[in-house]
């Protein structure tokens, strides 16, 4: 069963050129994707070709121009209380404590309240930040605050999960750990997960299928399938098929990401 359908989606951004002209910058062009429930799909491409852009229209947060997006087959609705994202920047409340930032999301659900710290307390303890519980966020470093950020939206449990570069942030130590935390939790209650990254390697080790896209205008260049069993070990990081995969992906982004700096070059 599919949970989106993405068809023939375009997106301008209206600027202003270097002159002062306005101008319109195509970022998404017959962005097609179709993403199946439960699935873990990760999406790599060059920067700035319209992934974040992607994930904000999903999350509905921003429009699209053209073609049609459709969630659980019904076309997509600004607001819904079933999509959770974790933005690249982490977003906390800063008058709000870390426990009270966890909170948010339940609150709107209307979860009560002892029931919302309870949950609240797990996710935290989760990401093994316990002991701040009842710091303020600018109290905590980069990489603690954006395990906030995804302790927050797991514990908002959406039946849609997109996340923008959730681990860019984090040390590397922390990065897997809470990338194997991820896919336990992922492996429990199956969510669909949408998962952006500049990551090959984390792309292949969490996902069922990679899809990869084109430099700006962007949309999907190739989906590449992971075959490789699960639990994702740390014996599979080393393997052969991990390589081939690695190599394939590598090749197919290479050549986008040269676009993407040639064109910046013509413009400079
Ligand atoms: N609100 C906006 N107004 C105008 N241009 C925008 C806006 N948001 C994004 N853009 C432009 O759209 C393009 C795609 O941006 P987007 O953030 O989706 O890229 P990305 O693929 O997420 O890149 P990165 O990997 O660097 O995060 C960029 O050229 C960006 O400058
Ligand atoms: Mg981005």
């Amino acid at each position: 069963m599919l949970k989106v359908q993405a068809r023939q989606v375009d997106r301008d951004f209206k600027i202003k050129n270097p002159l002062g002209k306005k101008d319109i910058l195509p970022v998404l062009r017959g962005f097609d994707l179709d993403i199946r429930e439960g699935e873990f799909l990760s999406i790599l491409g060059p920067s700035g070709c319209g992934k974040s852009t992607f994930l904000n229209i999903l999350a509905g947060l921003d429009d699209y121009d053209r073609g049609e997006i459709l969630v659980d087959r019904e076309f997509l609705e600004k607001r819904s209380f079933d999509r959770g994202m974790v933005f690249q920047s982490y977003a906390l409340l800063p008058w709000r404590t870390v426990l009270e930032n966890l909170e948010i999301g339940l609150e709107i659900r209307k979860v009560g309240k002892r029931e919302r710290r309870e949950i609240a307390r797990r996710y935290l303890d989760l990401v093994g930040l316990s002991h701040f519980a009842n710091q303020y966020p600018h109290q905590l470093s980069g990489g603690m605050r954006q395990r906030v950020a995804i302790a927050r939206v797991l514990a908002y449990q959406p039946n849609l999960l997109l996340m923008d570069e959730p681990f860019a942030a984090l040390d590397a130590q922390t990065r897997e750990t809470l990338q194997i935390e991820l896919l336990r939790i992922w492996e429990a209650d199956k969510k669909t997960i949408v998962f952006v990254t500049h990551s090959i390697d984390e792309a292949i080790i969490l996902s069922d299928r990679v899809a990869i896209m084109t430099a700006r205008p962007g949309y999907i260049k190739e989906i590449i399938g992971i075959d490789l069993p699960r639990p994702r070990t740390e014996d599979i990081r080393n393997s052969l098929e991990f390589a081939r995969i690695r190599q394939t992906s590598w090749l197919l982004l290479r050549d986008e990401v040269n676009k993407t700096r040639e064109s910046q070059r013509m413009r400079a």
